[in-house]
Parts: structure tokens; sequence; C-alpha cells
């Protein structure tokens, strides 16, 4: 393919997958944004193996269909829950690759620049090396605690920022004598340096990061991705790579700011960690007081007798798989007159739009299901809140309690409508591992059970 052809084809990519990101920000337009994505990707590989800069188009060609074939596997037999956990795998790739090619850069014989063209080449070299470690490792990192096969618990090290400090200036230090040295062998040693400390800043970086923090550190990642992507792209000189890579990279640091603010933490501190360590803010039930445990069956009268109902799904209905069940209840309330919505939390569940998701797979229409934001204000309104597998994002302690480890993180106000009913099979904490005092509130009831059994069994005795 000659270079004009493939200008045209990265040019349309990059349309595609502008028009992508757009169709993504939506459920209405989710699937078609995919399309236009995998429509993308597919003319982008096509016209980077068939351009005049790639040769042994054999070996590619057999290790593409060995990594599709992996792919393929992977993504079919993936839970939803275990999606994060996926991502995370596939960011830690990015940066492997970063690497790698930052390293093959360098050492390339071909590559003959000098002055200024080679300074700017070995600047980038050393950037895309550097944030492709941090995603490496940080990713796998983050893989593992989601996982869990790492502890989730932050691991804080004495003087950790201090650690941190001292490696950003062994990285600087390092920096100044690659752009100095001699030759390739020279430079390949300070590279070399700054490669095992950003690697293990990675790690450090994610080990110190714990609890509801998590969601923040993958969509952070993502977006190192894509710079590291980006990167590469300046590295090899390719302009799809380095429009694709700014595209993930700013998309990831605006989802990292979102989710930041949902759940009112600052960006900086949950880059330095150590986020729901404090201790003596978790309640006990024996302070606390009784819970009031619900049947189904006065569960099914409640919500016959509400003329409004919210239901606000979390984590445990992704567990349950509980969505279908909800669907059919939610049509037998609707068709006797009840105005069922939903109250969708930005970080419910264990990634962004997984309660969307679930839901939409459900075929709940998309204009009774309402962001948290849109719905909070009408709960003194609401007759029945029906909690179903949530936690943390229903816990009054964020509002209430200044010392809670969630404190100032919003949270729908299921308390202030008439009744809640929460939906679980424990007393267990959530995700964040704080007590909830909504389960002893005056107006709340607990239907213990999985909250797939527990709606059936209620859309049963809804007749
Ligand atoms: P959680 O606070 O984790 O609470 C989920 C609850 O579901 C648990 O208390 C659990 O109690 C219950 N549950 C589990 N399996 C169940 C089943 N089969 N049937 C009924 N209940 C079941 O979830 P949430 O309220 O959705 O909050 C999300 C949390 O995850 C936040 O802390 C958030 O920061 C964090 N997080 C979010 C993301 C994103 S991006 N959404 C990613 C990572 C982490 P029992 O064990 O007693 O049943």
């Amino acid at each position: 393919m000659n270079a004009g052809v493939v200008t045209a084809s990265y040019i349309v990519a990059s349309i595609l997958f502008i028009l992508s990101l757009g169709g993504l920000s939506h459920q209405e337009t989710a699937r078609r944004g995919n399309l236009y994505g995998i429509v993308g990707m597919a003319i982008a590989i096509v016209a980077t193996i068939t351009s005049d800069q790639v040769s042994g188009i054999a070996l590619i060609m057999v290790l593409m269909i060995l990594g599709g074939i992996a792919g393929f596997f992977v993504a079919a037999k993936v839970e939803m829950t275990a999606m994060p956990q996926l991502v995370a795998m596939l960011h830690s790739f990015v940066g492997l690759a970063a690497v790698l090619i930052g390293f093959a850069s360098y050492v390339d014989p071909s590559i003959n620049l000098s002055g200024t063209e080679e300074t700017i080449h070995e600047v980038e070299i050393y950037l895309g090396v550097l944030i492709g470690a941090v995603t490496f490792t940080g990713s796998v990192i983050a893989f593992g605690k989601l996982q869990a096969v790492i502890k989730s618990a932050p691991l804080l090290l004495p003087g950790r920022h201090w650690l941190n400090l001292a490696g950003a200036v062994v990285c600087v230090w390092m920096g100044a004598e690659f752009l100095d040295a001699e030759s390739v062998g020279g430079g390949l040693v300070p590279l070399t340096i700054m490669t095992i400390i950003a690697l293990a800043f990675g790690v450090h970086m994610v080990m110190a990061i714990g609890g509801a923090d998590m969601p923040v550190v993958i969509s952070m990642l993502n977006s190192y991705s894509g710079w590291a992507a980006a990167a590469t792209g300046f590295m090899l000189s390719n302009d799809l790579l380095i429009v694709t890579g700014a595209l993930v990279g700013s998309s990831g640091a605006i989802l990292s700011y979102i989710m930041c603010r949902a759940m009112n933490r600052h960006f900086v501190s949950v880059i330095l960690g150590g986020f729901g360590t404090e201790s003596g803010a978790v309640a006990t039930a024996a302070e606390a007081g009784e819970v009031t445990a619900a049947s189904a069956d006065e569960t099914a009268e409640m919500l016959r007798d509400a003329k409004e109902v919210v239901i606000v799904p979390g984590y445990g209905m992704a567990v349950a798989h509980a969505q279908h069940a909800i669907s059919e209840m939610t049509h037998k309330l609707r068709s006797a007159g009840v105005n069922v919505r939903f109250g969708i939390h930005p970080v419910a569940g264990r990634m962004p739009g997984h309660m969307n998701v679930l839901l939409a797979e459900a075929k709940i229409p998309y204009d009774v299901v309402l962001e948290m934001d849109e719905i909070n204000d009408d709960f003194p309104n609401t007759d029945v809140a029906l909690v179903v597998g949530a936690n943390d994002i229903v816990n009054p302690s964020a509002q209430e309690d200044p010392n809670s480890p969630i404190a100032g993180m919003p949270v729908l106000e299921v308390w202030k409508a008439g009744t809640a009913v929460v939906l679980k099979r424990s007393m267990a904490t959530g995700y964040a591992g704080v007590d909830n005092p909504l389960f002893y509130r005056e107006n709340t009831r607990m239907l213990f059970g999985d909250a797939r059994d527990s709606i059936e069994s209620v859309v049963k005795h809804l007749g």
C-alpha cells in the first residue's frame, strides 16, 4: 500500500475512533460506537501491516492470529464482574509494548539521526519507556488486587513519599545522562536504571492504593496506557498511534476526573494512596442497634402499595445475575401503575457503566434509568427504595460521619424514602470495608438472601 493510501486510511481510522468514543458515551449509541471502533481498528491494522514501512508480514500474521485467538477466548469467557481485571491486564500489555519498542528503537542500527532530531527521538524513547514501565507494573498489581491474588489493603511503606521523590530525582538525573551518552552502549545504562526505578514505582504506587480508590486507578492506568501508546507512536513516527494514544490518554484522564468527583476524592490524594486505611470509623452492629428483617411476601406487599419506587442496583446484583428477575418485577409493577425508576451511582459495581450494561442486557428501558444526580432529590417523595446488592453507594456515613473512610463520597440517599428495603445475603460490608448505618435505620428493612432468589420470590408474591 503506498504512503498516500496509508495516510488516507489513518485519517478514516482516526475519525472512526473519535465517533466511537462519542458513541460509547450514551447507552443508546454504545453498540454503534463499538462498531465504529472495530471498523477503525481493522482499517488501521490492514493499512499498517501493508505499508511500505513494514516487512516480515508472514510472522506478523502468525502472531496476530495467535494473539487474536487468545483474545477471543479470554473475552468470550470473562465474567462481567471480572471485566476490570481484564482491562487492567490489557493495559499492562500496552505498557510492556512501549518499554520493548523504546529499547528496540534505541538500539536499532537503521535509525541514524543527528543533532536536534536525535535529541527529540531520545526524549521520546526515554518518556515512552518511563510511562510504559509505570503502566506495566502498575497494571499488573491492579490486576492482582482486583483478582484478589494480592491483598487489597494499601501497603504504606514508611517514608513512601520520600522514596517516590528520590526515584523521580534519579529518573531526571538518568535522563540527563541518557541524552549526554556518546554511544548506544553508554545510553543503555541510564535507560535501564530508569526502567528499573519506573517498574518499582508502578508497583509501589498501586500497592499503596486501597479500598474504594481502585476504580480511579484503573481509569488512570487506562490514561497512562494511552500516553504510552502515543509515545510509541512518536518513536515509530506513526501518526495514527499518536492520535489513538492521545484519544485514550485524554479520555482516561477525563474518566479519572469524573470518578474522583463521584467519590469526592482529589486526584493527587488518590495517587498518593492510603485511602480506606483509617480506622475507628467503622460502626459495629452492637453500637448501631438492631436490624429489622422483612420477608419476600412483605416486600411484595410494600411494592404493590407504593406509587413511587426507586431501585438502586449495586455489585451484588451483578454477582447474583438478578437483572432479568428485576426486569420482570419492573414490568409487573409498571403494568400495575407503580412508577418504577432506577438510580445509578457512578461507581456502582466494579467498573464504569457496570449497572447500565446489565440493565440494558435485561431490556430495562433507558428512560427509567437515571443518574445519581438526576434522582437524589426524589427520594423524599419515594415510597420504597429497593437496594439490590448495593452497600457503599447507599452508606449515609459518607455524609454524616466526617471520620468515615468514605466521608464526602456522594451517595444515593435511599434512607430519605418512606421505606428502604435492602437485599443482601448477610451483614457483610461492601468493597470499602465500611459498616453501613443504613441497615439499622427505623425505616430500613433487610431482605436477606441471594438477590436473584429474593427478587424471584418477590415476583411470585406479586402474583
Ligand atoms: P459494594 O459496596 O461492594 O456492596 C455490594 C454488596 O452486595 C455487598 O455488601 C454484598 O453483601 C452484596 N452481595 C454480594 N453478592 C450478593 C448476592 N449474590 N446477592 C445479594 N447481595 C449480594 O457494592 P456497591 O454498593 O455497588 O459499591 C461499589 C463499590 O465498589 C464502591 O466502594 C466502589 O468504589 C467500588 N468499586 C467500584 C468500581 C467501579 S468503577 N464501579 C470498581 C472497583 C471498585 P453480602 O455479602 O452480605 O451479600
